[in-house]
């Protein structure tokens, strides 16, 4: 089995560059890493991202959305991240169950029971060796984000940006609960940082975490 690296954080905590600079740090090592997302990670879930992330879908029901979220999960799960695993790569992925229970039942107040049982089944018994938390004052992170937005020629993924600061300020909350909860998985990340501050602590306590035989050619 390979190694499984999830980044969580709100809307503009810097998790994407984060991951991304891991993953070229682990490939310049010679450790191959498979870096991929969610939503999306895969033509099918991202044509589910498209419909979550779309601004004019703004009367998307929290039941539909969360399933929405589940269903593109399981397609991912199924299509990309199991196999990677058992053909011994270091999965590193931007976003994964955490967000669910985060985003859905910390921000949208959807209950716990509902969300577990769906991670259950769409994770297919796949779950997290390590989360990395990059955690940042929502206002901050919004900020950030909505200047990402405006940069962009891209579709405006932005139907979460538009939600309240208080819905944001109960997600910053839920991340923090879920990695109080279980240290053990959660490394907690100071976001307000520089990238290469953030960067260096990440890279760190990320080698010293990988399973020897994974980083055997470091
Ligand atoms: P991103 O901006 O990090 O690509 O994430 C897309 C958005 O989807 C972000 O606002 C968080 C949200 N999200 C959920 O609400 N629930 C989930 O399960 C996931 C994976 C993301």
């Amino acid at each position: 089995m390979g190694y499984f690296i999830t980044f969580e954080g709100v809307e503009g905590c810097g998790k994407t560059t984060q991951i991304k600079l891991l993953s070229d740090f682990l490939s310049a090592r010679g450790i191959d890493t498979l870096l991929t997302r969610e939503p999306g990670g895969c033509p099918i879930a991202d044509k589910i991202r498209a419909i979550l992330l779309d601004a004019e879908n703004q009367a998307l029901s929290p039941l539909a959305e969360l399933m929405l979220y589940a269903a593109a999960r399981a397609q991912h799960v199924t299509e990309v991240i199991s196999p990677a695993l058992e053909a011994g790569n270091i999965v590193l992925c931007d976003r994964f169950c955490d967000a669910t229970l985060a985003y859905q039942s910390f921000g949208r107040g959807i209950d716990r029971s509902i969300i577990d049982s769906l991670n259950l089944h769409a994770c297919q018994g796949v779950s997290p060796d390590l989360t990395i938390l990059v955690d940042c004052d929502p206002a901050i992170g919004l900020e950030r984000a909505r200047r990402r937005i405006e940069a962009s020629s891209g579709p405006r993924e932005e139907r979460f940006e538009l939600e309240a600061l208080a819905f944001h300020h109960r997600v910053r909350d839920g991340y923090r609960q879920l990695a109080t909860d279980q240290p053990d998985r959660f490394l907690i990340i100071d976001g307000s940082d520089s990238i290469e501050t953030i960067f260096a602590a990440i890279s760190r306590r990320v080698l010293a975490r990988i399973p020897e035989a994974l980083r055997a050619v470091c």
